[in-house]
């Protein structure tokens, strides 16, 4: 991009944001602060970061927008490390190009705009792709987005984009965005850390920042910042483990996933009328939806809906709508493949307690993969990290770290079953259900004696 054009886009006066992570978000391009001036990326304050975990980490009620904003400012921040200390003079010396930095700054702002409500519960759900909504949202016509990101070139947008899809021809800017260790990584740790109260995300930014460094087919790290990046992948495991895997967050969202569930059927069962319905999730239920249409729905639509179907006539809705706002999340328990004839018991019980077990119970597999190092076969092949030592060879990072080498390639599982609360809880199992109390006490008794064969 011709640098003059750049230079234009610049604003007469720096502005910014507060921001409790990074202190202050500084912009600097009118185009940036155009972006985020956009219903699109507006929209984004209605999504909250961590869906449904602020049910067990009170203080995470932040947003994507804020999360962005902090995702934008790292990026800001490498670039500018870049320019000071390793700025390219020739075309191919591998160092950096600063007529990328605009295209890196609006990748990384505009990474997470089309994430859908309540985060990944809508994804489940209604089987919606954030990161291809991402990339729509940034070239179709149709959006502000794109209009505003056509004023720079009219291939500009194709170019964000691109960034995101992992294709661009810069692995400097496509890594700096999206790699085991990137602007965006690192924000949503040092961001949930925050939010939630906990410690477990903390590691040392500043420090990893300084020992980034470009090179011709992406950026590395200096040996004498390894152990800030070892500690930056053992505070993501922990994170994982701690807070994004807590099983009552996930309980809650079990709900959620069911309650959408039970609404689909009762939609096309023309159920779901009068005072209850729910015009912007009917393209979803017809799936027959347009960019707007999606647009169109966030957390404060959603909770909206629940709040009116507290009272609806069908009594499956109202339960789940209940055990949602009134924060009853669903037991599990943890499983694995062989024990699948234990979960059809646990079905068989509940089913015989009067519960539908299509509407009260829920399998679920989450995974994460703390780190690998790169395996060209692999279905999702993953950049490495790579550090490299004073004589300017490269080692990839589990080779120097044996904390990392512990974590490396290994997939971190938690797949459970979830059911109703009052399976473990014999006074409240024997008030809500409609049986003798003869025959609730054996259903009970026998549902501990399953769970106890996990
Ligand atoms: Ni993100």
């Amino acid at each position: 991009m011709n640098p003059k054009k750049i230079k234009k886009l610049n604003l007469k006066r720096e502005k910014v944001i507060r921001d409790p992570v990074h202190n202050y978000i500084h912009i600097h391009q009118s185009i940036i602060k155009d972006l985020i001036d956009t219903p699109e990326f507006q929209r984004l304050r209605r999504i909250k970061q961590l869906g449904t975990t602020a049910f067990t980490f009170p203080g995470a009620e932040h947003s994507r927008f804020t999360h962005c904003t902090g995702v934008f400012e790292i990026t800001q921040t490498i670039c500018n490390n870049f320019v000071q200390n390793y700025q390219s003079s020739s075309p191919n010396d591998g160092l950096w190009n600063d007529e990328n930095r605009l295209t890196a700054l609006c990748a990384a702002l505009l990474h997470d705009i089309g994430h859908g409500a309540f985060s990944h519960v809508f994804e489940d759900i209604f089987d919606t792709d954030h990161e291809q909504v991402t990339r729509n949202i940034i070239t179709s016509d149709s959006t502000k987005i794109n209009q505003i990101l056509k004023q720079v070139d009219s291939k500009f947008p194709e170019e964000v984009a691109s960034v995101i899809a992992h294709t661009h021809h810069n692995q400097q800017i496509v890594q700096m965005i999206s790699s085991q260790i990137d602007a965006d990584r690192m924000d949503y740790l040092l961001r949930d850390a925050y939010f939630t109260g906990t410690n477990y995300g903390l590691f040392d930014l500043t420090r990893i920042l300084r020992v980034m460094i470009p090179y011709e087919k992406g950026i590395a790290f200096l040996a004498d910042g390894m152990h800030a990046v070892e500690d930056y992948i053992v505070s993501r495991f922990q994170m994982y483990q701690q807070v994004y895997f807590h099983p009552a967050s996930r309980g809650m969202e079990a709900i959620l996933i069911l309650i959408l569930r039970r609404s689909k059927y009762l939609y096309e069962n023309d159920q779901l009328k009068g005072d209850y319905k729910a015009p912007n999730l009917v393209p979803f239920f017809e799936k027959n939806y347009t960019l707007s249409d999606y647009l169109n729905v966030d957390d404060c639509v959603i909770s909206t809906y629940l709040l009116n179907w507290r009272n609806h006539p069908d009594p499956i809705l109202r339960d789940l709508v209940n055990r949602f706002l009134d924060r009853s999340p669903l037991k599990s328990v943890q499983y694995h493949h062989g024990q699948n004839y234990l979960i059809n018991k646990l079905i068989e019980l509940i089913e015989e307690a009067g519960y539908k077990h299509k509407y009260f119970t829920l399998k679920n597999f989450s995974k994460d993969l703390p780190y690998d190092a790169y395996h060209p076969n692999a279905k999702k092949p993953q950049t490495q990290i790579e550090i490299m030592t004073t004589n300017g060879e490269l080692h990839e990072l589990s080779e120097e770290s044996s904390i990392v080498k512990a974590l490396t390639g290994k997939f971190q599982i938690d797949q459970r079953f979830f059911f109703p609360r009052e399976f473990v809880r014999r006074e409240e199992f024997i008030t809500k259900n409609k049986l003798s109390r003869n025959k609730s006490n054996a259903i009970f008794d026998e549902f501990q004696k399953t769970l106890k064969l996990f």
